[in-house]
């Protein structure tokens, strides 16, 4: 079954978009499937995070290399697709094979990427503090995000997606600039290590998915990689999560997934988005922290 929902710009969300909203192009199917149908260098930003074949309710287990020619055809596929100037970002965590011996699937993967000729740009750590607690290693609080560009000329809005500093009145104390404010107007580089929440129970923007990606994330992605107007595309797009990242933000947004109930969810989140009753955990908003007053939350 197919499922296309079109928006007209219409709506304020967002920022970097001068408020308006993208559209959004959604289909249950497989994805390479989906891929075959758009334009060869169309996509500036390709943002994904695949199954990690541990047995998930929406995926099988495979040996590790066959785990690995699966996605090889993908991200070749991808690869087609990515705009001369653009950004592929796959965001995985570890395999765990039967016997508990961990595989960090970007390991496995980046040989793929690196026989397209892709640039690794970072290696962005996604920290948060929500999981599994594990009694024979220590329990997983990261992945990652491995962001790769298709040439030395790429996108990158840094001054989107700056974050305060540490110390905001810091001024240097000698030099030329003595006396100056030593830190960036426009606030700091939010690094390599993210720090976000991770889509837990009490998340706002929790849906039936088992690991959707928090909006937050994705957005400083579309944000440092993208213009207004700009294609993004999803290829495991589960809940939608990377479209509405990209459509509230300006941007269109293109996704697929072959279960039927997340592509109605994802949906309803996108109609949710355009009627401006979507609740989103804000990027700016501070992490809660319970030695605070109200968590420290604004
Ligand atoms: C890790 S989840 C992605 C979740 C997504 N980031 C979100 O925020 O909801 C991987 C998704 O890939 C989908 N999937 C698995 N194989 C697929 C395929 N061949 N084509 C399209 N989607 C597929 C699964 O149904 C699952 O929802």
């Amino acid at each position: 079954m197919v499922v296309q929902t079109l928006f007209p710009v219409d709506h304020v969300h967002g920022k970097g978009a001068g408020g308006k909203l993208g559209k959004a192009v959604v289909k249950c199917m497989d994805n390479l499937q989906f891929m075959a149908d758009l334009p060869e260098g169309g996509f500036p930003l390709i943002v994904t995070s695949p199954p990690y074949n541990i047995g998930k309710e929406y995926e099988r287990r495979h040996p590790i290399g066959h785990y690995v020619e699966g996605q090889r055809r993908v991200i070749h596929e991808c690869h087609r697709l990515l705009a001369p100037h653009g950004s592929l970002c796959w965001q995985v965590g570890n395999h765990v094979s039967a016997d508990g011996e961990v595989v960090p699937l970007d390991l496995v993967l980046y040989p793929v990427f690196k026989e397209l000729g892709l640039h690794l740009r970072n290696r962005i750590v996604w920290h948060f503090e929500h999981g599994l607690h594990c009694t024979r290693r220590f329990s997983g609080r990261y992945e990652t995000i491995m962001w790769f560009t298709k040439s030395d000329e790429y996108v990158f809005n840094l001054d989107a997606v700056r974050v305060p500093p540490k110390y905001p009145g810091k001024k240097y104390f000698k030099g030329p600039r003595a006396g100056e404010f030593s830190c960036h107007p426009l606030g700091k580089n939010p690094g390599d290590v993210w720090l976000i929440p991770n889509v837990k129970a009490n998340h706002v923007e929790k849906t039936e998915h088992p690991c959707q990606f928090p909006v937050e994330l994705v957005e400083r992605l579309v944000l440092s990689m993208t213009q207004p107007g700009d294609r993004v595309l999803d290829p495991y797009m589960g809940v939608g999560s990377s479209l509405i990242a990209a459509v509230k933000n300006g941007r269109d947004g293109y996704g697929c997934d072959t279960e039927w109930r997340y592509v109605e969810i994802a949906r309803g989140r996108l109609d949710d988005l355009r009627a401006g009753r979507l609740r989103m955990r804000p990027m700016d908003r501070p992490i809660y922290n319970p030695a605070l007053p109200n968590g420290g939350q604004r």
